[in-house]
């Protein structure tokens, strides 16, 4: 008989420098920078730059990276090709997968050496697959992947609107990526890494990671989250709608966590942002739903909203429709699994757990006639 522990909860899989969870202490922080201070001084680019590199970069360490993340926009045309080939009703999570796929493909990681090179190639590049193949579907257009704004954040937003984005809303979504760009051995981390412990190459990991995030108990709940808070007129109906889902037993998405159990740290943050969107917008409706659910949960379930939560209204003011939610988690993520590839790669042992075996005893084969 092994040990075991239903979904490895609570069990440390190995040790890492770039992130640490604080259960007790509700912390998170990024290579020791907490990610409080982070989201107030940091942009999304200087947080990357500090995952893949270890230190933050002075300016013009961060004028060189924001120039190299422009310079690698451009996506190849055979992608271009693949992209508009992919079904208009696809998810945008499985156009993100095949799109790191397929550039695997075509310009494929030769040398360990280029995994940071790649990384950078893949924050610049998946904003613009994304977009290209939604722009291609939407409105039979094939849009230009470079344009003028230098951060992840505004060029996405550039990208999606086809116009310049709000001061506000730029820097909303950029705290968002800060947000969501690390979180020491989650799912989707955990599975790049033991895709990276096998040797394989950059690309898969990125990909297995991809796979591994679009799940609705991981990356996809801010999507399903989206869908919930949809579901109520006002906040009263949403009281109303939450009681029965509880007395259903049923998940309501974007609460609870498997380390914070005494609130994410993340959520205050993102929070904040959200009501400052909503009375930009003039439309508190959807951040009072929200909030009235977030009270409904702490009263009968003690249980408080994680990142995800507040993500869905902060992205749904920003015009940002529900299906790139995740995606838009992708980007951001991979600052954060390129780190843990080039990590697990510096001091790799095959990660290859044990099973208890709960299966019928062995027996003999039986004979056929
Ligand atoms: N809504 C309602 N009840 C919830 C809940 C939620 N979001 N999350 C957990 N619970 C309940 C479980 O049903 C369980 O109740 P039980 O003991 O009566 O069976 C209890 O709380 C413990 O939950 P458990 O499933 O053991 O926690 P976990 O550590 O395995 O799962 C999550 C953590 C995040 C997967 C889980 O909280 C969840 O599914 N949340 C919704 C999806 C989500 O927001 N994911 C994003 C995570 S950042």
């Amino acid at each position: 008989m092994i040990d075991t522990e239903k979904g490895l909860a609570g069990i440390v899989a190995g040790q890492t420098s770039i992130s640490t969870v604080e259960a007790a202490g509700n912390g998170l922080f990024y290579r020791g920078y907490s990610v409080e201070d982070l989201a107030e001084h940091a942009s999304f680019e200087d947080v990357a730059y500090l995952l893949l590199y270890g230190q933050l970069p002075n300016d013009s360490e961060l004028r060189k990276f924001k120039a190299q993340l422009h310079q690698q926009r451009q996506l190849p045309h055979a992608l271009k090709e693949i992209l508009e080939l992919i079904p208009e009703d696809a998810h945008p999570m499985d156009v993100l997968r095949s799109g790191c796929s397929v550039l695997g493909c075509i310009e494929p990681e030769l040398k360990r050496k280029q995994a940071p090179e790649i990384a950078i190639r893949l924050m610049a590049t998946f904003p613009a697959m994304l977009l290209y193949w939604f722009h291609y579907h939407q409105d039979h257009s094939r849009i230009d992947c470079i344009g003028d704004d230098d951060s992840i954040a505004g060029h996405f937003l550039e990208m999606l609107h086809q116009h310049a984005p709000s001061k506000l809303h730029r820097r909303a979504v950029d705290v968002s990526l800060i947000l969501y760009a690390e979180h020491e051995f989650n799912a989707s981390t955990f599975a790049a890494r033991v895709t990276t412990s096998t040797q394989s190459d950059f690309y898969s990991a990125i990909t297995s990671a991809i796979g591994t995030l679009r799940g609705p108990l991981h990356g996809g709940a801010n999507e399903a989250a989206m869908e919930l808070l949809q579901r109520f007129d006002d906040a009263d109906a949403a009281e109303t709608g939450i009681l029965d889902m509880l007395d259903r037993h049923q998940l309501v998405m974007g609460f609870g966590h498997r380390v914070y159990k005494h609130g994410d740290p993340r959520s205050p943050i993102i929070k904040q942002w959200s009501r400052k969107l909503a009375e930009d917008a003039g439309g508190m409706s959807l951040f009072n739903i929200s909030e009235r659910i977030e009270q409904v949960m702490m009263r009968e379930k003690k249980m408080f909203p994680n990142l995800d939560f507040y993500s869905a209204s902060a992205y749904h003011y920003c015009g940002i429709p529900t299906a790139l939610f995740t995606p838009l988690f992708v980007i951001a993520r991979t600052a954060g699994w390129a780190a843990h590839v080039i990590e697990q790669r510096s001091d790799n042992r095959l990660i290859r757990p044990r099973a208890d075996y709960v299966g019928p005893a062995p027996r003999p084969y039986p004979k056929r006639k």
